[in-house]
């Protein structure tokens, strides 16, 4: 008997010290959530998830979710929990279902020691509620490399969970700078765990067009290739000269699109492309100078170009025809609602003297080249609504009359934005301080050299998107806002990477939480254990960006 006992006892002892041993429990300062969650309560312990843990989806849509979180076990941890549809609800499990009540991105994330619940209305919400539920585990989670030795604990804890606004953008300049189809890939994995929805793509401006269009191949033959002239400064290069050899660009193929589309659906991000007009044009009129009104000869600009005044001729129906094949092509390639136009800093000099501008000025009973530019849009909006999607352009549509159906990008400041909200129509707020990611983020003397201006990551948390001088109906016209990176002074992914890093973090809280769980001190405490995720991803992020107090830099010059 005695000998019975002993041996119990032992067993007993074995199993508290080793596998029995209560898991851990944490405390809110070892969480590190970004954004941060609208409501969650803490509990005590801890769930495991391990080899045997049943992820349990209801449909294709869950899988795809569940998927993408089992491999990341695949590569960390050296096995996968599977992934079953349909399975019944029991312990040891990740359990998706279904609730209706829960709108369009929203979840609810539930640990007990026994198991996980999530719920949520659609797929976004599910997806969301895997982002959250990653940040809960441990970092290594995110190594491609086998770790050992690592718990794979989540606090037992509930979650309910929503955004704050519908538009949470990024926007990526590939123009300046082009960045490869797999540099944009990885992005949309680095965007998508911050819950950012919108990658707005600027797919063309002076310096480079970068999307193939099928129906004018010179576009990318010509447009997409500029002299290198990359160890001038930006606005010291000279234009290509006669028989020099245009070698420094790139551009997406059709395939390429495709495949950044698909991919970001799976990550929840719609990219919107940018087609701008009338100006930032100069890449298209090397390849088609008979737009413009001089008919050219144009070459595509290595460097910068101030003001821009060779713009597409906006007498010329031709024009029009040849915008309207290129969105068709474009339209055909991204299914997103809105379609950006541009329509920034058109200077209208060349229409002033060009005899079929002036024309057109006359015919259609227009004042002057303002109203030119403002007949211009909404004779591309009228070919966007025939396809049944909303155009988009920055708060320049605004002068002349905005066109009847258009949403605004409000850059310059938020001025713009007011006004066309009063006016009845959406708005996506980005105005350059703080949303501006080209400007610098710390002090200037630490810093690669940037185009100017200040944002650091506190000016960047505290953004509101909604501006104090709206009233409550306006106010439900603010889509979002979206951090917008020009890469004039970006020649590479990894320094995109730097000037995104960690303030798409503070942008991603904008927009995402609500004002009653944000707070600078404690996301300045998570944003820094946050970036051991970035540093197992590879993330190049400005370590120098949480040098807050930073002085002021001089104001930035476009
Ligand atoms: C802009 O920064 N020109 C939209
Ligand atoms: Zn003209």
């Amino acid at each position: 008997m005695k000998r019975k006992f002993a041996g119990i006892f032992i067993l007993l002892s074995c199993c508290f010290l080793w596998s029995c041993q209560p898991p851990k429990s944490f405390t809110a300062k070892e969480i590190s959530l970004i954004p941060q969650v609208r409501k969650m309560t803490l509990g005590t312990s801890s769930f495991k998830i391990g080899e045997n843990t049943g992820l349990i989806v209801q449909n294709s849509d869950q899988q795809g979710i569940a998927d993408q979180f089992s491999n990341l076990f695949l590569k960390s941890a050296g096995w996968k929990p599977k992934v079953i549809t349909g399975g019944a609800e029991g312990s040891n499990q990740v359990f998706f279902k279904t609730d209706e009540t829960l709108g369009d991105e929203g979840y609810t994330l539930d640990v007990t020691t026994a198991r996980i619940e999530i719920k949520a209305a659609k797929p976004a919400g599910f997806f969301y509620a895997i982002q959250t539920l990653r940040q809960l585990l441990p970092a290594e989670l995110e190594s491609t490399q086998k770790q050992e030795n690592i718990d794979w604990l989540v606090p037992v804890s509930s979650i309910a969970d929503s955004p704050s606004f519908k538009w949470r953008g990024y926007m990526l300049d590939v123009s300046r700078h082009f960045f490869p189809k797999e540099e944009v890939l990885q992005m949309i994995d680095y965007l998508s765990i911050h819950k950012i929805n919108t990658l707005h793509l600027h797919l063309l401006d002076d310096q480079g067009w970068r999307i193939e269009i099928k129906k004018y191949p010179r576009l990318t033959q010509v447009g997409a290739w500029r002299v290198d002239r990359e160890d001038k400064p930006w606005n010291s290069r000279s234009k290509q000269t006669a028989g020099e050899k245009a070698t420094f660009g790139g551009f997406y193929t059709q395939a390429d699109i495709k495949e950044m589309v698909a991919y970001a659906q799976t990550k929840f991000i719609t990219i919107i492309p940018e087609i701008e007009m009338p100006a930032h044009v100069t890449a298209a009129l090397a390849a088609y100078p008979q737009y413009s009104c001089s008919g050219g000869p144009f070459t595509v600009l290595p460097g910068g170009v101030w003001p821009v005044t060779d713009i597409y001729c906006a007498g010329n129906d031709s024009t029009f025809l040849f915008l309207q094949d290129v969105l068709t092509e474009v339209i055909d390639l991204f299914p997103s609602k809105y379609i950006h136009i541009g329509g920034d800093e058109a200077t209208k000099t060349e229409w002033e003297k060009c005899p079929k501008c002036k024309k057109r000025i006359k015919t259609e009973g227009l004042k002057n080249a303002g109203e030119l530019q403002s007949y211009f849009i909404k004779r591309i909006e009228k070919f966007i609504n025939s396809k049944g999607r909303v155009l988009l352009g920055w708060d320049e549509i605004l002068e002349g009359g905005l066109p009847p159906k258009a949403t605004v990008m409000s850059w310059r400041g938020t001025q713009g934005g007011i006004d066309a909200a009063k006016q009845g129509h959406d708005v996506v707020m980005t105005p350059g301080q703080p949303c501006y990611f080209d400007h610098y983020q710390g002090p200037k003397e630490d810093e690669p050299l940037a185009i100017g201006g200040f944002n650091p990551l506190n000016k960047v948390y505290e953004f509101d998107p909604v501006p104090k001088e709206l009233d409550a109906e306006a106010a439900k016209h603010i889509l979002g806002g979206q951090a917008n990176l020009w890469t004039e002074y970006v020649p590479n992914i990894k320094h995109a990477q730097y000037m995104t890093f960690p303030r798409i973090a503070a942008m991603a809280e904008a927009l995402w939480s609500p004002k009653e769980v944000k707070n600078w001190d404690d996301f300045y405490r998570r944003i820094q254990t946050f970036t051991k995720r970035y540093d197992i991803m590879g993330i190049n992020y400005a370590k120098s960006a949480f040098k807050a107090a930073a002085k002021p830099q001089e104001p930035v010059k476009k």
